[in-house]
């Protein structure tokens, strides 16, 4: 969480802080601040809140400088005030940083530098690192370099951090660890960010530096070195995302744009993986020996991701009959799960960079198994890892609920149960080559209903700004869905939500129903769905108000108060067709309330800490 920018050019640095931090502001909003080189002087500038606070300060001030470094933050240590507001600063103001991640042994060291008679005025773990620098840089006198190595190595816990010292104001320094960080050049200067639409406008050309490197950024080059502070050579990369990608064009809010891309996106995602109506994985280095090894595989993710894991067994299991177990991150890696030789452990992750995701797939490596990551952002931490890497081609992702990484990750899932099948001979020819025909007719049926149903949804949600909870139900795949279909209201709207299982509600939840609660049924699986609609009657009968998405030839009237009606497809493939109007529903009712879709409170777009 948090994020970090950086400039070192011949242009003002304080707008391309600025402008970085407005594209950071979905990794954390509450505080900013940055650091700019002044006469001699390293000025610092924090504000609590939304970065619009930050821009009135600055407003005020006139800094010129060229070189500068800045800061959102997602509070981890410390409420979120403007003395917890990074950059930090050591206590003679030689070294002044910021930092995203998390510093585990931070009361430790204060203790060793209180000893030293350094005192401290935030409750971060961040300042700790500022005067930890401080007191190497000035113990040893060798200069940033070692006092970064040196402080590296005594550190535990995740960083991205990019410093400025007082003697060196023409530099920025940075390292980093387990937290994201790209560092980007162009004729103008260099750059650092903690993700990719931070610097786009500005550059395409990255390198990407590894856990325990440092680098210095210059106007005009980037020297890395390594923890014994010899240099580097690295590969500038080049993004392939449009700058436009990561802007607004027209629309209100980042997440009904990112919604609204779904076709595309998942179109070219279906590009990367199936040519000439054969499915390809060579780009994920995967072939047909690797495949046909694996017995079982073991799914790990979080959030959304996770939500596709689960649509992910049971695709696997019934299509390509393979034994498919799904868990969420943070409780595989604490857990001793079995794994054997022929396990695939896959780790779906959008940023590539979610903490405990990563520390899954290392969990996995460590066991010496086999893992393919499904990732949307390229040289991320997760990608670079993996032994195989399936990206999806989402594009940049800003709003924090998901929806258009999520549908590419769905089309990843289809394309490798689909060649699974195949080459475990499940399935024959013509059944692959209609998957494969059925995969390609998805963009154009999501756009039928987006055409068809934003209106509709978008006049139906204001009824509902007004509800506590609501109810998403299904069985198999329809509850999978409802899972995400859940999520994407409560994370933006702050409407308390659940999903069930329909045939679990009897065990419990029912209870909670009562007149005007708000239940959304999904039913687009022909082999179960006269159970899921009685138990949609259930609800319905004692009160609830029943919305019921389903597809074109059903009647559900009976049941519904309002209908959603979908395109039909293949029963693998409905998940990416439902889950539009969940988005649509998630997103609309939020609107109607009047919050802020794109950063709702508490959350980050990428969680980087435990
Ligand atoms: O970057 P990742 O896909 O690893 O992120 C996983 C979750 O944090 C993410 O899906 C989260 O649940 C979203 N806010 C959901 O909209």
């Amino acid at each position: 969480m948090c994020g970090i920018v950086g400039y070192n050019g011949n242009e003002k640095a304080v707008d391309i802080l600025l402008d970085g931090l407005s594209r950071l502001e979905y990794r954390g909003y509450d505080s900013a601040g940055i650091a700019i080189e002044k006469n001699k002087k390293i000025e610092v500038i924090k504000a609590k809140g939304k970065l619009l606070n930050l821009k009135d300060k600055l407003n005020k001030k006139n800094l010129d400088g060229t070189c500068g470094i800045g800061h959102t933050r997602w509070a981890t240590h410390g409420e979120p005030n403007e003395i917890n507001a990074h950059p930090h600063v050591s206590n003679d103001g030689t070294v002044t940083l910021v930092h995203n991640g998390i510093i585990e042994n931070y009361q430790e060291l204060i203790q060793k530098l209180e000893k030293h008679n350094y005192v401290f005025y935030s409750q971060t773990d961040t300042e700790v690192l500022a005067n930890l620098i401080d007191y190497y840089y000035k113990k040893y006198k060798m200069g940033p370099i070692d006092a970064i190595n040196r402080t590296m190595v005594r550190i535990r816990g995740s960083y991205a951090i990019a410093v400025m010292f007082k003697d060196y104001q023409d530099e920025i320094w940075v390292a980093r660890k387990d937290s994201p960080m790209i560092i980007g050049k162009d004729k103008n200067g260099t750059y650092l960010a903690s993700d990719v639409p931070a610097i786009l406008k500005y550059t395409k050309n990255v390198y990407y530096i590894d856990n325990l490197e440092c680098a210095c950024l210059k106007k005009d080059d980037v020297t890395f070195y390594d923890l014994n502070g010899d240099k580097i050579e690295k590969e500038l990369n080049e993004i392939k995302w449009d700058v436009s990608s990561a802007e607004k064009e027209g629309y209100e809010h980042f997440m009904i744009k990112e919604i609204n891309e779904q076709p595309d996106v998942i179109k070219k995602t279906i590009n990367s993986l199936i040519f000439d109506n054969k499915i390809k994985l060579e780009n994920a280095n995967l072939n047909e020996e690797d495949l046909k090894s694996f017995d079982n595989l073991y799914i790990v993710a979080c959030g959304s991701a996770y939500h596709v894991g689960i649509c992910a067994q049971y695709i696997f299991e019934d299509l390509a009959r393979i034994p498919t177990r799904v868990e969420i991150a943070s409780e595989f890696r604490y857990r001793k799960p079995i794994l054997n030789k022929n396990t695939l452990v896959i780790i779906i992750s959008q940023s590539g960079e979610t903490a405990d995701s990563l520390a899954a797939l290392r969990e996995a490596k460590n066991k010496g198994v086999k893992t393919l990551a499904i990732v949307n952002v390229v040289g991320s931490s997760i990608a670079r890892e993996a032994d195989y890497v399936l990206y999806t081609l989402a594009g940049p992702e800003i709003a924090v609920a998901t929806t258009k990484a999520f549908s590419t990750q769905l089309i990843a899932i289809y394309v490798l149960a689909t060649e699974l099948a195949k080459i475990n001979k499940k399935i024959n020819n013509e059944y692959y080559n209609e998957l494969i025909n059925e995969i390609k007719n998805i963009p154009e049926k999501i756009q039928i209903i987006l055409n068809t149903l934003t209106e509709k949804i978008q006049k139906f949600s204001s009824k509902f700004s007004n509800i506590h909870d609501a109810f998403y139900i299904g069985r198999g795949l329809d509850y999978a869905i409802s899972l995400e279909g859940s999520l994407k209201l409560k994370e933006i709207s702050y409407i308390h939500s659940e999903a069930y299982a329909s045939g679990e509600l009897k065990h419990g939840t029912i209870s909670l129903i009562e007149d005007n609660t708000l239940v959304i049924g999904i039913a687009t699986q022909e082999e179960i769905y006269e159970k899921t609609i009685s138990n949609l009657v259930e609800v319905k009968s004692r009160g609830a108000y029943v919305i019921v998405i389903t597809t074109e030839d059903k009647d559900v009237s009976k049941v519904a108060n309002d209908t959603i009606i979908i395109p039909k497809t293949n029963k693998y493939f409905s998940p990416s067709l439902s889950v539009i109007p969940l988005q649509l529903i998630g997103y609309y009712i939020t609107v109607s309330k009047g919050l802020d879709v794109d950063k709702p409170r508490n959350l980050a777009k990428s969680v980087t800490v435990e």
